[in-house]
């Protein structure tokens, strides 16, 4: 059976479907991926697993470089800021709000920061990586948007618990906070089909969550035009760019809908 056929039946027939969402989904929205031929991590290597360790040891020197490379060109942070800025959702992104809105997929886990999904329409998210558009507390978790905050001091000290503030967005080495990593685990343990689009698989805990699904006899679908770490637990598996590809599973399970 064609293998868009099939994910359309599999995700038509499931009690609860969700989606693992990475860098590959928004390529199409002109944002780099990391790995890969033109990825951002190739082009300046992957940064440190240190990373939040170094923040942690000196947030003034971290936001003072931050702050800087973000309006100087020739730097990973000021090409990925770019590119977010100028991005807008792609059909990728807007199939997936619909299946959402359709009640087909219930939950979207993402590993993405540039906040598209949300922009597309997308609800029932789960941004493991966090959002690059907020901010958020160390010391208590407040989170707020990054447009309604004037940074003036550097680092940016909580006004509620006098902890430093970061990005929302997890650093290499840094612990994705607790409840978004609980509410990932369990969209895991519950979906009985998952749709993973444009991810490498390469960064735990986010690809732990396919195996895991399997393991419980979910239905794994794969929507990326090369094959990946995990590809071997798919059981579809449709090469394709997910702008492409997604539209078509979403107007595939349309049609088993409307076809008497
Ligand atoms: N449609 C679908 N997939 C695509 C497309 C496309 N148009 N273009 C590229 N891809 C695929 C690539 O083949 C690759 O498998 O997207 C994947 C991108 O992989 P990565 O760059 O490793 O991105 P991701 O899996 O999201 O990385 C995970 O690593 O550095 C961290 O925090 C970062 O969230 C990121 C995490």
């Amino acid at each position: 059976m064609d293998p868009i056929e099939n994910a359309a039946r599999i995700l038509a027939a499931a009690n609860y479907a969700i989606a693992l969402t990475g860098a590959g989904l928004s390529v199409e929205s002109g944002i780099p991926s990391f790995r890969g031929p033109d990825g951002l991590w190739t082009k300046y290597g992957q940064p440190s697993n240190l990373s939040y360790r170094v923040f942690s040891r000196d947030p003034q020197d971290w936001w003072e470089r931050r702050l800087h490379d973000e309006v100087t060109p020739g730097n990973p942070t000021y090409d990925l800021k770019e590119a977010v800025d100028n991005a807008a959702p792609n059909p990728g992104h807007v199939a997936m709000a619909e299946l959402e809105q359709a009640g087909v997929l219930k939950a979207v886990i993402t590993q993405n920061v540039d906040d598209l999904h949300g922009r597309a329409g997308g609800s029932n998210l789960l941004e493991i990586h966090g959002n690059r558009n907020y901010l958020r507390c160390i010391g208590c978790g407040w989170r707020r948007p990054r447009a309604e905050y004037a940074i003036t001091d550097v680092p940016p000290v909580c006004r509620e618990c006098g902890g430093v503030i970061k990005l929302d967005t997890v650093m290499f080495g840094e612990p994705i906070p607790a409840a978004t990593l609980e509410a990932c685990f369990a969209e895991t343990q519950r979906c009985d089909a998952m749709l993973l689009v444009g991810t490498s698989g390469a960064v735990n805990p986010a690809a732990q969550l396919p195996l895991l699904a399997r393991e419980r006899g979910a239905q794994i679908i794969e929507v990326n035009p090369e094959p990946t770490q995990l590809t071997p637990y798919a059981h579809t598996v449709i090469a394709g760019a997910a702008g492409e590809v997604l539209p078509r599973i979403a107007e595939a399970i349309q049609s088993l809908h409307t076809t008497p």
